[in-house]
């Protein structure tokens, strides 16, 4: 009698004298977490089939079985008619029995020169991967419908913060934009990523290999992996990979939570600089008058599960002994857990972007308190010959005396302004305008409304590669 699916019921059956109790068994499944991979799981196995039939180790007539087998299990899986068992312990053992239901001894003949421990990192590897494509997408749409607020406002004038203090006028679109680069690292970190997850495992077997004549290469090309696993302990044991993309997820939302604190303290009735479309926001069962930023301040907090995630995934791994440990089944839910935040998060944020409404009065009106071209005023003098610490000096004295007569310094006149430096004339007004101020600084990277320009051409230029 084999030991697969012994009339006992597990797949093991035959070495033990006892069966598992209930608590173990709900304790070691995993079915109803990782029956998400079912589809990657019979694309993998599909591949392995018809690499063991093209190389004689299965016949013909049981690849056609198998075939014929696995797509009826993809059907009753999409119709949601499949019956998942606890019993069963997991996705691979769920379908493999299935399988043997449906087409006898050619369900039973799949498993050779194959472990659950190079199957399921194979799942995992193909899941990652098709992951990482659908985010990188995302990322590209949430970069480009901020790219597109960007371009409305090339030439909105807001106040630059550092410290949460007013420093330098800019443009809201420089703002903007300057998302859209953190985004674009966060494309090329999935997409490096990507090239890590996509290597095959299969033909590791448990741990040391098979001893049938596999060709893994046939393997790797059907499943579209660039190479194999080239060490079959390294193959079953290691998640570096799914932990390198969490990582870059981790990163991901990172940012996000950056520019949902901006629009939490931009959307303030304080601050007014921007609302939020209705739909992205709810209200309070106590105070009619509320319109919370729900949205971003939701994402601010699924930013900590997602570090969680990873801190989770990087303490499984670290204390285990090669090969393949159990341990690594609690791979899974931190990793979906990821990709599901990562996804959903993304994918509101590049429709919240076309519901922000921009105030630029309200931009302005703060860019024209807190001195925002005093570096302007220094450059000036700079220019007109004084060395820029004792510029820095005559204009920190000229903001002390607005401050006391409550005024900004473009208000100033003339003489007033002439007290702290005789080098000013008649055309320092022009550079103390915010205008003026954001023009000059027409580098590229700077806030120029023309290289903010340049910019969206250029990150157009990208999303269109
Ligand atoms: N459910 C298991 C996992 O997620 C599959 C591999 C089990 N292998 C084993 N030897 N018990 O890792």
């Amino acid at each position: 009698m084999t030991a697969q699916f012994s009339n006992k019921g597990e797949a093991w059956s035959a070495r033990f004298s006892e069966p598992v109790s209930d608590l173990v068994k709900r304790y070691t499944a995993s079915v109803f977490f990782d029956k998400r991979l079912a589809m990657v799981d019979i694309e993998g196995s599909l591949a392995h089939a018809e690499m063991l039939a093209a190389q004689g180790i299965i016949s013909a007539a049981d690849h056609a079985e198998i075939e014929r087998g696995m797509a009826q299990i993809k059907s009753e899986i999409e119709a949601g008619s499949f019956e998942w068992l606890l019993d069963l312990e997991d996705v691979h053992l769920n379908i493999e029995k299935r399988l043997t239901e449906l087409v006898g001894d050619a369900g039973k003949r799949l498993h050779t020169g194959r472990s659950r421990n190079d199957q399921v990192a194979t799942d995992i590897r193909l899941y990652v991967r098709s992951a990482i494509d659908d985010i990188v997408l995302l990322l590209q749409s949430l970069r480009g419908a901020l790219t597109d607020l960007a371009e409305q406002h090339a030439d909105t004038i807001m106040p630059g913060f550092t410290h949460m203090q007013v420093a330098q006028p800019i443009t809201f679109g420089h703002h903007m934009l300057a998302y859209v680069e953190m985004f674009g690292r966060d494309v090329e970190r999935m997409q490096d990523a990507r090239k890590r997850v996509n290597r095959l495992p299969l033909g590791a077997a448990a741990l040391a290999g098979t001893t049938f004549p596999i060709d893994r290469e046939r393997v790797a090309r059907t499943l579209g992996f660039d190479d194999v696993c080239h060490n079959s302990l390294d193959a079953v044991s290691d998640r570096d990979f799914a932990i390198e993309f969490c990582a870059a997820g981790a990163l991901v939302m990172m940012h996000i939570s950056r520019m949902s604190e901006e629009l939490v303290i931009w959307m303030s009735p304080r601050v007014g600089f921007i609302d939020i479309a209705d739909r992205f926001c709810t209200g309070s069962s106590i105070m009619p008058q509320k319109k919370n930023p729900d949205v971003p301040e939701l994402a601010r907090g699924k930013t900590g599960r997602v570090y969680g995630d990873l801190m989770g995934l990087l303490t499984l791994m670290k204390g285990q002994p090669l090969a393949y440990n159990k341990d690594n089944q609690e791979d899974k839910e931190p990793l979906f857990d990821t990709v599901d935040t990562v996804v959903d998060t993304l994918r509101i944020f590049a429709d919240m972007a076309g519901g922000i409404t921009v105030k630029p009065e309200a931009m302005r009106a703060a860019a024209l308190q807190g001195y925002a071209t005093a570096t302007d005023l220094a450059d000036y003098l700079v220019k007109k010959g004084l060395p820029f610490r004792d510029a820095h000096e005559a204009v920190a004295r000229a903001v002390r005396a607005c401050d006391d007569a409550k005024c900004d310094l473009s208000e100033m006149s003339l003489e007033r302004l002439r007290d702290f430096s005789p080098l000013i004339g008649d055309d320092v007004f022009a550079v103390l305008t915010l205008e003026g101020s954001v023009a000059a600084r027409d580098h590229v990277g700077g806030t120029a409304p023309r290289q903010v320009r340049a910019a969206i051409a250029r990150v157009r230029g990208q999303l269109a590669d």
